[in-house]
């Protein structure tokens, strides 16, 4: 099926930089949000990102107004009835998505691809709410979104050939490269880089080093843009310790034990980056 119309479902950090990747390329986006205050919120902070791509030359002027008139707002998936390809990109709540997958299924066009950007939660438990789960599929961007190169697209157990092939297909279209994952926890991006961030947080809180000790030397020792705390903050510290949890369930491994220090993080509500304090200081501007 050719895909035109793609209707984003959440329009925070993850959600409106997929929004503003797919309305850059050409496609016809509606960012779905539970409330217009948080649309609204979704389409200046893409209208911010492109400004700073165009004062940075990676896009022109003309090709922001294209895209800012291809982006529309709704408050629920029925609202948007037609649309060839959905990515679900909401918090990280199996309820919660298992309800919008629902909502889907009822709007989409008839053969509509229904993808999640889930960080760690099962594809197949997703797809189970669905008519049909062999189009449903995970494709998993990273932060910032519009800079980050890979998707990781992740089979469920019943994801098709067919939705593979299309989504592999797309991601190349949106200038991204694919790569992909079994439907195992974390998959492989955060089975991989949670237990560092993880393994960083318990130096800290064993006294191993300082935070800005710990940084540099991943940082400027292993060539990583960022240290892993500055990463964790972020990130968003309750999603790594949400996907630490998700971890630690699924491989019921004591390996992917969430460091208390981080769970102590959250509840005193130093999120990190997005709370204005994390590890670090976030001084709002
Ligand atoms: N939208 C558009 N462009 C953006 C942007 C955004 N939101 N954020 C940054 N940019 C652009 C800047 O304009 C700049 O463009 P240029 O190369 O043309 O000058 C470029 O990105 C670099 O940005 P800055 O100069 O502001 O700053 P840095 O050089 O420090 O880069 C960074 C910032 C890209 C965030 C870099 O530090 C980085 O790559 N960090 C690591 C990010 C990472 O690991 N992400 C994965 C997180 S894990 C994940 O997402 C999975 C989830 O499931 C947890």
């Amino acid at each position: 099926m050719d895909i035109t119309r793609v209707c984003v479902v959440g329009g925070g950090t993850m959600g409106n930089g997929i929004a503003h990747v797919f309305a850059l390329k050409g496609y016809d986006v509606t960012i779905v949000e539970a409330k217009q205050e948080f649309a609204d919120k979704a389409l200046a902070a893409i209208t911010k990102n492109m400004d700073r791509q165009v004062t940075k030359g990676a896009i022109t002027a003309a090709e922001k107004d294209g895209a800012l008139g291809r982006l529309k707002t709704a408050l629920s998936p029925a609202e948007v009835k037609g649309f060839q390809f959905a990515v679900e990109a909401v918090s990280e709540r199996m309820d919660l998505k298992k309800a919008i997958f629902k909502a889907l299924d009822e709007s989409a066009a008839p053969g509509a691809i229904l993808a999640t950007n889930t960080s760690s939660l099962p594809i197949t438990e997703i797809a189970s709410v669905v008519k049909d789960p062999s189009r449903v599929i995970g494709m998993h961007f990273m932060n910032p979104v519009p800079v980050m190169k890979l998707v990781e697209i992740i089979r469920g157990l019943q994801t098709s050939d067919e939705t593979y092939r299309a989504v592999h297909e797309l991601t190349v279209k949106l200038g991204k490269t694919p790569a992909a994952a079994k439907d195992f926890p974390g998959f492989i991006s955060n089975r991989v880089l949670m237990p560092m961030i993880n393994e960083a947080i318990f130096c800290l809180s064993e006294g191993v080093s300082t935070k800005e000790d710990i940084d540099a030397i991943m940082k400027l020792g292993m060539a990583h843009p960022m240290g892993p705390l500055q990463l964790a903050d972020y990130i968003g510290l309750d999603v790594c310790l949400a996907i630490m949890n998700v971890l630690h369930d699924g491989f019921a491994d004591s390996k992917y034990r969430p460091a208390p220090l981080l769970k102590q993080m959250v509840q005193s509500g130093r999120l990190g980056v997005k709370s204005g304090a994390g590890f670090y200081e976030y001084p709002k501007k």
